[in-house]
Parts: structure tokens; C-alpha cells; sequence
């Protein structure tokens, strides 16, 4: 799919759709970031949302002391995600952004992808990486959740493996932990997931 289709696609998705129906949206800390970040203890420091949708997540890092960072390629989350921040009295740097050509000039702490790596066309995933590491400080901590290879449907996202992400991820970072959880939001049952954490080399 070009860049163009799928911004385009996205952004019709958010302009037309109450986020609170998205089958990712879930109005807390996801409980897999939130243990990550008690174990690492994680209590400031810059962070990136990348493909931030509604929110959510960026405004519960905002929420535990982050610096936040969120982008998304489409500017009608982030017009939502922003509304979103304000109502929860947290400041947050919202940005149209397409993590794959992205304009931010920054290096962050800690990147989070909730579901935005395992919609990356397969031939895209290398540039995704490439991007990411580009954003990180040296050191930085890369949280990505992503579906499972477990899960049994077989529409939507990718389904990744923890062998997928070790070939993906292994040689520019430390697979510290990959976890088999599941995808908290509005499907039932939920989705089996992967809640990995890596550090860059
Ligand atoms: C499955 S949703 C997850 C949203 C959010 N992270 C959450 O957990 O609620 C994936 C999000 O990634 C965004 N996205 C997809 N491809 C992207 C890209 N190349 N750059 C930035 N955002 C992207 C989509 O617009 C969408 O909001």
C-alpha cells in the first residue's frame, strides 16, 4: 500500500469513527506498559507514542511523570487524542507524523508502539527500525506490543512470534523481556499479544 492510501485510509477511519468503539481503544494504562515501566522504574525522562490513535496511553505516561511525545500519520486522531490530553489536564506534544518518513528531530528515552509496528507492510518493517533507532537515545527503550502469532484470528494486524521480533529487533537492540499477554481494548475475547521490551545496542 503507498504512503498516501494509507494515511488516507486511516484518517477516513478516525473522521468517521467514535474512537471509544476501536477494538484498541482502551481508557487506561495498558497494564503491560504499566508493569514494564514499575519494573524498570521508569518515572521520568522523554517518551514517544508512536501511532497514538486516541491517546490514551499518551496521556497515562503523561499522567506518571513523562515528558510525552505522540505522533499518528492521521491528523484526525491526533486532533481527538489532543482533546482527549486537554480534558485530562496533561500536556502532551501532539504531532501528525508518519513514523516511516518521520520530520521529528528529537531522541527520546523510551519509544512506545501500541499497535502501530504490526500494520507495517512486511517490505516497510526495516525502515520502521531504521526510523526508530534514529529516535532513540543510546541506551533508549523501545516498548512495542504487537499481535501474537497465537492469536487465532486472522484478519487485522500481523501476527508476530517471539522468534519474529528477535530476527526484526536482534541486531540493533537487547531483547530484554518479550512477554505473551494480551491486547487490552474492546474485542472479545481480547487478542493474544506480544509485550516486548528492548533497549538499543
Ligand atoms: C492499532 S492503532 C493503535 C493506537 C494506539 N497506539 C492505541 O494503542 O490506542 C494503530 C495506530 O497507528 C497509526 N499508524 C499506522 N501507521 C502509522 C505510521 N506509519 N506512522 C504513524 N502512525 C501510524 C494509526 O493511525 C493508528 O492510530
Amino acid at each position: 500500500m503507498t504512503d498516501k492510501r494509507m494515511i488516507r485510509d486511516w484518517d477516513r477511519f478516525y473522521k468517521e469513527t467514535e474512537v471509544e468503539g476501536m477494538a484498541w481503544f482502551h481508557d487506561s494504562i495498558d497494564p503491560d506498559l504499566e508493569e514494564a515501566l514499575d519494573r524498570l522504574g521508569v518515572t521520568g525522562g522523554r517518551a514517544l507514542d508512536v501511532g497514538t490513535g486516541p491517546g490514551t496511553q499518551a496521556v497515562a505516561m503523561a499522567e506518571r511523570g513523562l515528558s510525552v511525545t505522540a505522533t499518528d500519520l492521521s491528523e484526525s486522531a491526533v486532533q481527538k487524542a489532543h482533546l482527549r490530553a486537554t480534558d485530562s489536564g496533561v500536556e502532551i506534544d501532539f504531532r501528525v507524523d508518519n513514523i516511516l518518513s518521520s520530520t521529528l528531530g528529537e531522541f527520546y528515552d523510551l519509544i512506545f508502539d501500541r499497535g502501530c509496528f504490526h500494520g507495517i507492510d512486511p517490505d516497510k518493517r526495516e525502515e520502521y527500525i531504521e526510523r526508530v533507532i534514529a529516535l532513540l537515545s543510546p541506551d533508549g527503550l523501545l516498548f512495542l506490543k504487537c499481535f501474537s502469532d497465537l492469536e487465532p484470528r486472522q484478519e487485522g494486524p500481523f501476527h508476530f512470534s517471539p522468534d519474529d521480533i528477535k530476527r526484526y529487533f536482534g541486531k540493533e537492540f537487547t531483547i530484554v523481556s518479550i512477554k505473551q499477554t494480551v491486547y487490552h481494548g474492546t474485542l472479545e475475547p481480547l487478542p493474544k499479544a506480544l509485550f516486548c521490551v528492548l533497549r538499543r545496542k
